[in-house]
């Protein structure tokens, strides 16, 4: 039996505000779970973190769109499911170019949503829960409705309002090429050209994303200055930890030159440049002024371990999304490298790893496990492509035990805890910018942001109130038998095993914190133990497997026959303790 024992030890040991829109008063803290004495040391080392797009998560106003109304009144829905804190996507006030990814104003709430006074409640009544709140920033951009952005325009070139972002002139005799050759993290263009007062063309603005997000200038005190102000506003409000928006993205080469054919690391003009950290290690000094640290979470896209790990030294980061594992087919060889992969670049820095199946930029685990190409990639979502779901709901039960057995902290994409699929919408409903620029081909975002199904009926089955208004994205008649209360009533449902796991999860310290043992099974196997007395067997392959001596069946995520673990399933057993020859 391999014994490649991997310890969470190792594998985890390891301002002025000036200019900017309104500094924060001082105010009297909640008692947020963050700040009471007995609030858990290191918290974000195994949590399990619910993500809320509060668009769609519940609609209490009945206008079609989720509020944090909505949210508040399901908090015990939260607590029942057994999360220790939520992630809310943007909650600000904003134009809704890229869903709220285009922020208008820092501090405070868009209208639609609630208000000031609304989040401030639903922090409290959260952590009275036991439940802590993370919020999304957005560093790298902003929308172009914020005031900055607004006064830049009307300053025109030269003015140091414009410094705040990269406006430039074009090249060529006339000005009429874009300054740089950068392409778009959603396809196409990076530059907008402006009009003068005269109705002249004027300079150039960069976005990376669309043109209603123009890239702040990190080199600019003022945006530097702005940001952790921001942090402490909502830190001083009780939030608990920022998910850090495309966090290696703000910096740019100040030259904005073209883009070379094979930048050495560190070196390109605008993705993981060398100086980005010095942002994080003031932001981390801002978190660690606070008597209960508050956490930064990082959106961190690189496919180099080394370099990915640079974002999670002692002095920066606290964690960073794993997108390994879910952009991996299901193949056992290939997810169990993946894991392998993960826990080892993790390791050196003493940073706990992230399992994250989905988000809402993410096709639906559900659907995707259901398809010939199970892995994902944004460049590859179309239309029509054929799905079994029977198959990829069993997939994904599978997925949810394995990686909620794995070391490290946990991440709930909400409504895959129901077993939505990705939702095909008819094209004259979407939103998503994703969709458009790339002509259409990409279906875009928007099927995995569809309102989700509290009761088997109503007008928007229980997202709203009986009499609300449709929902903001239509949602399919097959969610109606995904339904919360319909789950509620069935002890088979995908959300009882969510709800059986996570129980399991913080009831066992083995499950939670043990050290993680790999065990060979067969190449279609992914088996391991944690703490040497639970393993988890994940079978991959086509026929049943024979399970290892037990002292008994915790979980499964489908039923057992004769002893025999089914395909595309997966098992938490009790074992002996290690040194015993039992997984
Ligand atoms: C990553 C977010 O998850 C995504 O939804 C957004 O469109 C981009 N960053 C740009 O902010």
């Amino acid at each position: 039996m391999d014994s490649d024992v991997l310890s969470p030890a190792d594998a985890a040991s390891g301002a002025s505000a000036a200019g900017s829109p309104g500094a924060s008063p001082a105010l009297p803290r909640h008692q947020a779970p963050t700040d009471r004495p007995d609030a858990g040391h290191e918290w974000w080392r195994t949590a399990v973190i619910y993500q809320v797009y509060v668009r769609s998560f519940a609609d209490a106003d009945g206008d079609g769109t989720g509020d944090l109304a909505g949210v508040r009144a399901r908090l015990p829905y939260l607590a029942a499911l057994g999360v220790d804190a939520l992630w809310f996507n943007p909650w600000y006030p904003s134009p809704l170019a890229d869903g709220g990814y285009d922020v208008a104003d820092y501090r405070a709430i868009h209208p639609m949503f609630g208000d000031l006074a609304e989040a401030e409640a639903l922090i409290r009544e959260a952590g009275e829960l036991g439940i802590r709140t993370i919020i999304d920033i957005v560093p790298n951009h902003i929308s172009h409705e914020h005031e900055w952005f607004q006064a830049a325009l009307a300053a025109g070139p030269g003015s140091p309002e414009r410094e705040r972002f990269w406006f430039r002139p074009g090249r060529g005799e006339h000005g009429d090429q874009e300054p740089t050759d950068w392409v778009s993290s959603f396809q196409g263009s990076t530059w907008t050209r402006t009009t003068n007062p005269d109705g002249t063309p004027g300079e150039w603005y960069l976005h990376l994303f669309t043109p209603e997000q123009p890239d702040l200038n990190w080199n600019h005190p003022d945006v530097r200055a702005e940001h952790e102000d921001v942090l402490r506003f909502w830190f001083d409000r009780g939030v608990a930890g920022v998910r850090i928006d495309s966090a290696a993205l703000p910096v740019k080469d100040e030259a904005l030159p073209m883009l070379p054919v094979d930048p050495a690391p560190g070196q390109h003009p605008h993705v993981d440049r060398d100086e980005i950290h010095d942002i994080y290690r003031a932001w981390r000094a801002v978190a660690d002024s606070y008597e209960q640290p508050r956490v930064l979470v990082g959106e961190v896209w690189l496919e180099d371990a080394a370099r990915f790990a640079r974002y999670l030294r002692p002095d920066e980061m606290h964690t960073a999304f794993n997108f390994d594992l879910m952009t991996q087919p299901w193949d056992a060889e290939a997810m169990r490298r993946s894991i392998r992969r993960t826990l080892a670049e993790h390791a050196p820095v003493g940073a706990p790893a992230t399992w994250v199946l989905s988000n809402h930029d993410i096709t639906r685990p559900v659907t995707r496990y259901g398809r010939e190409d199970s892995g994902f990639a944004f460049d590859r979502k179309r239309f029509g492509t054929p799905t079994d779901l029977a198959l990829g709901t069993r997939r994904a039960r599978a997925a949810a035990l394995l990686t909620a057995a794995l070391p490290g902290c946990l991440y709930i994409y909400q409504g895959d805890e129901l077993g939505l699929p990705e939702v095909e919408l008819p094209r004259e409903v979407i939103e998503d910018p994703m969709h458009f620029r790339s002509g259409g081909v990409d279906p875009g975002r928007d099927g995995c942001r569809v309102p989700l199904p509290w009761s088997g009926d109503g007008v928007s089955l229980g997202f709203g109130p009986d009499d609300a208004a449709e929902p903001w994205l239509p949602q399919p008649a097959a969610f109606a038998a995904l339904a919360v209360e319909r789950q509620e009533a069935d002890a088979s449902s995908m959300l009882a095993l969510y709800r059986d796991a996570l129980a399991l999860r913080r009831d066992r310290d083995d499950l939670r914190e043990g050290d993680l043992a790999w065990h060979e099974l067969g190449a279609d196997v992914i088996a391991f133990t944690r703490g040497g007395t639970v393993a988890s067997i994940t079978n991959l392959g086509g026929a049943p497997i024979a399970l290892p001596d037990h002292r008994g069946v915790l979980l499964a995520s489908s039923p057992l026959a004769a002893g025999m673990l089914p395909p595309d399933s997966t098992v938490w057993l009790a074992v002996e303790p290690a040194g015993d020859e039992s997984a």
